[in-house]
């Protein structure tokens, strides 16, 4: 078995954070969607993985690296243009070869891992398996529509008119025969080879593929409010650890809160679930649940719970409650203290702000 992650495209929905920042490099409680991924393949015993890449491979590339660090076998393969999932199934042939496979989103974050789904596609004679979730907005995803014994009736892709609640969730599993169907769809309204029509051409010419209705969360993080979620999912279930090097002075920090290496928080009140991250500074001030700071932030006087702040920003003395924020790298909030007092803004573009 072999392991395939698409980790293209340009994550236009999470502008001005993707301007700079390839999305599934994001971090969701302090760790990157993709390396999640890289790790839930691993944790179901599969070490050779393909990732594919488009216009922010050399990112990934440098930030990944061969995937030692998390003892897989990695191989890049780039896909030229966004042409569809199915296409990258097909430029990725060389790689899997007549190997059955797990192919996963690289920016899918889904409870409980895929241990499970891997052996019950391996110990049977399918050719695919596919993941289905309810969801409340089904035409945002590829749909399937079951039969009353529970197969397959039919798939369609983003359907205006969805005919069923049961989204396809971003990770599927198919043996060689799939070649045959991205080599025979042809692309859809969009322009792009969808991996929901190969689907469906398996299933007209006669193979079998299996639905699985998946129980647990899943969160397919394209917009801000998803990283946000997908952000208290995760927390919700990380084991809380304090590092041997953390400094905690005169604070109070309640035992669902997890503090990495050189982390320091003084004066403070932090309440869990929440991740402070790598030489992190958390002065005269409350981190609420739900929150991940992450490494080398310097966050004072300020009062801050469901939210993600990213690498070396500083956030001093703001006059109110920072809630469901996503501040990217290198950001400065600050109190003005100088008169007039307005609202002084250098926002980069498609910023949003939302002013109480
Ligand atoms: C893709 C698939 C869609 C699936 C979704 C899951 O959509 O085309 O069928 O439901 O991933 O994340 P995209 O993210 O390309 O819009």
């Amino acid at each position: 078995m072999k392991g395939l992650i698409l980790s293209g495209g340009k994550g236009t929905r999470l502008y001005p954070l993707t301007y700079t920042r390839a999305k599934q490099l994001i971090p969701v409680a302090n760790k990157p969607v993709l390396v999640r991924a890289i790790e839930s393949i691993r944790d179901a015993g599969v070490t050779e993985i393909g990732i594919v890449i488009g216009q922010t491979g050399p990112e990934i590339r440098a930030t990944i690296g061969d995937g030692s660090r998390w003892h897989v076998q990695l191989t890049y393969i780039e896909q030229p243009s966004p042409d569809g999932l199915a296409h990258a199934v097909k430029i990725s042939q060389d790689f899997l070869r007549d190997d059955p496979f797990v192919m996963f989103l690289g920016d899918n974050v889904l409870q409980g891992g895929i241990s499970t789904l891997i052996r019950d596609f391996a110990g049977n004679p399918w050719n695919s398996q596919i993941v289905l979730k309810e969801v409340d907005n089904p035409s945002a995803f590829g749909v399937v529509k079951l039969n009353p014994d529970g197969t397959i009736e039919r798939l369609v892709e983003k359907p205006k008119d969805p005919p069923s609640n049961l989204a396809l969730v971003g990770i599927y599993m198919f043996d060689h025969h799939i070649f045959e169907a991205v080599h025979a769809i042809k692309p859809s309204w969009r322009g792009e080879l969808e991996i929901t029509d190969a689907i469906q051409w398996l299933i007209e010419a006669g193979y079998t593929v299996s639905p699985h209705v998946h129980s647990g969360w899943w969160i397919d993080t394209g917009k801000p409010t998803d990283m946000l979620e997908a952000n208290s999912c995760v927390l919700d279930e990380l084991t809380p650890q304090i590092a041997p090097d953390a400094v905690i002075e005169n604070s109070e920090v309640d035992r669902r809160v997890t503090i990495e290496s050189g982390a320091q928080i003084i004066n403070s009140v932090i309440h869990g679930p929440t991740i402070i991250g790598v030489n992190t500074r958390i002065e005269n001030s409350y981190v609420g649940p739900y929150t991940s700071i992450y490494h080398d932030v310097e966050i004072c006087g300020c009062e801050i719970d469901r939210s993600i702040v990213l690498e070396n920003s500083r956030i001093y003395d703001p006059e109110m409650r920072l809630h469901d924020c996503l501040i990217g790298r290198n950001v400065t909030v600050r109190h003005k203290a100088a008169k007039p007092k307005t609202l002084t803004m250098n926002l980069g573009d498609h910023s949003e702000v939302w002013l109480a």
